[in-house]
């Protein structure tokens, strides 16, 4: 899909790392014993994507154990300034035998010369959203919280926002909310939809805060073999 887009300026993502994937398959999680745990099968942690971003400067989420592999990418593509920026979760998962809970996901952050990140400092503080607490809760297993794609994109100035796995869509009500143009990739119908109704409700609510009316929502879907 990347090939086949219009220009875009920034790659602001959260896509596979490769650590697991793991979820609990059932409601009630971690507070159900009868819940096994599901490997996603998408996740596997390539970073073809990484290449098929043009160059444009490049904000993930990506985790600390798979750190090289993403360096190595990045001096492949071309990539020379890196930045780290963190999400800072208010309420990690305790660790069983008191091992260091997983307090902070660091967002990486890559560009060339003349990338600069603008705005406050490097981190944010925020909860995961949560069925049955948090009214923006989509039930996609890994929605990142909207506040912290905010403030992360609220780090550049890029007109045109691509996001290669976009899930739920967070990035794009991000996006749209900030009056930028976005581009959102997702394999899984069903993630694809939710993403499209999400960004559309933001459009909307988006065309209520700004005098100039945001350009109505073009999806398109392509056929893989
Ligand atoms: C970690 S989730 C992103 C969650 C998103 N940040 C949100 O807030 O909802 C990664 C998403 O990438 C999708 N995905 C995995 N492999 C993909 C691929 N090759 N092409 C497009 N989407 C893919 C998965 O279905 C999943 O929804």
């Amino acid at each position: 899909m990347l090939p086949l887009l219009p220009q875009f300026d920034l790659a602001l993502t959260d896509p596979p790392y490769g650590t697991g994937g793991w979820r609990r398959d059932a409601t009630g999680a971690g507070s159900n014993p009868a819940a096994k745990l599901v490997r996603e099968q998408w996740d596997d942690g390539a970073l073809e994507w990484l290449r098929l971003c043009r160059g444009v400067p490049v904000l993930t989420f990506w985790p600390a154990a798979h750190m090289p592999a993403l360096m190595g990418a990045a001096v492949a593509c071309g990539y020379d300034k890196v930045r780290m920026l963190y999400m800072r979760k208010l309420d990690p998962k305790p660790q069983v035998g008191g091992r260091v809970s997983w307090a902070v996901e660091p967002i990486v952050a890559l560009g060339n010369e003349g990338f600069q990140l603008y705005g406050g400092t490097d981190w944010c503080e925020a909860s995961t959203p949560r069925l049955n607490r948090d009214a923006d809760a989509t039930g996609h297993p890994y929605q990142k919280p909207l506040q912290v794609m905010q403030w992360a994109l609220d780090k550049t100035k890029a007109p045109a926002v691509v996001d290669p796995y976009m899930g739920s869509g967070t990035t794009g009500v991000a996006a749209v909310l900030a009056g930028r143009q976005f581009f959102g990739v997702e394999q899984e119908r069903r993630y694809f939809d939710m993403a499209c109704e999400r960004i559309a409700r933001a459009q909307a609510q988006g065309s209520l805060l700004v005098e100039v009316k945001a350009a109505a929502p073009q999806q398109t879907m392509l056929e893989l073999p």
